[in-house]
């Protein structure tokens, strides 16, 4: 587990019980014992797989429970394509696309009202500094996000609800090894660690910022991105 078990940490390090979601029913028992140990709180294992509707209707009715409401809303799963454009089946460009936009927007849509009706509420859509680069489906999928967040922050603001996309560079995690990423050629600086990357999302989030780019590295590329021909913008060596 990469970013998704440092939201979770350090959700639980300022005193929120956590639900945590994903497949790995192993990795999720792991993620709540080490919270537990830690900070003597007990977490909910919801294992789902968000592709699959019937596990994404248990996470729904998690989300919109009334008994123990959702103040924070982390929406974290994904992955990134291996293949070209022209090489992927059409599978996993809608499972790629489902889980970056329609997935977090499904889970998005549903805590808004509550969070709205109570008065407080804070989503972190995991996105990326890809948005701000030409990168095919992960780059437009990421993008959405920018602009949602940025819509939705605005329309909800008296409401003191928020939605912040967080844009992070390369953050070392499972995420390049899953996709097959040949990450040898990416120099160490241009490396974020999971745990400043969640810190800086909570942070931000917590202020209702709508966009969240950690690292001065990264601002500089996206102040930058413009004005790189699209060409240029591969990150990984390929
Ligand atoms: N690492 C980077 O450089 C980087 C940079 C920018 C943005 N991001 C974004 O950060 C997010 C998290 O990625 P990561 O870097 O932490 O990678 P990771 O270590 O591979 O984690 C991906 C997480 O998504 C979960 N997941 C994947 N498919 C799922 C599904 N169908 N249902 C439920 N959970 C699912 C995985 O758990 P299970 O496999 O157990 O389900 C895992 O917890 C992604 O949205 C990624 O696009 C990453």
């Amino acid at each position: 587990m990469g970013l998704g078990k440092q939201f979770a940490l350090q959700l639980a390090a300022h005193g929120y019980s956590v639900v945590l979601v994903a497949r790995g029913e192993q990795a999720l028992h792991a993620v709540a014992a080490e919270i537990a140990e830690r900070w003597g709180v007990s977490s909910e294992v919801l294992v789902a797989d968000l592709l699959v509707e019937a596990d994404r209707q248990k996470v729904l009715d998690r989300l919109v429970s009334d008994s123990t409401p959702i103040d924070v809303l982390v929406n974290n799963a994904g992955w990134g394509l291996s293949d070209s454009f022209h090489e992927s089946t059409w599978s996993d460009e809608k499972n790629h696309h489902d889980i970056h936009v329609s997935i977090p927007l499904q889970l998005t849509h549903s805590v808004i009202p509550g969070m709205r009706q109570r008065g407080r509420g804070r989503v972190v859509v995991v996105s990326s500094v890809a948005a701000f680069l030409s990168r095919g489906a992960y780059s437009a999928a990421k993008r959405y996000w920018v602009t949602m967040a940025t819509s939705l922050t605005a329309a909800y603001r008296r409401d003191n609800v928020s939605v912040t996309a967080l844009c992070p560079g390369f953050t070392a995690t499972e995420f390049h090894q899953r996709m097959g990423m040949d990450v040898t050629g990416v120099p160490r600086f241009a490396w974020l660690k999971a745990d400043r990357v969640a810190k800086t999302a909570l942070r931000q989030a917590f202020r209702g910022r709508a966009v969240s780019i950690p690292s001065l590295r990264y601002r500089a590329l996206v102040a930058l991105a413009p004005l790189i021909p699209a060409r240029f913008h591969r990150l990984d060596g390929e």
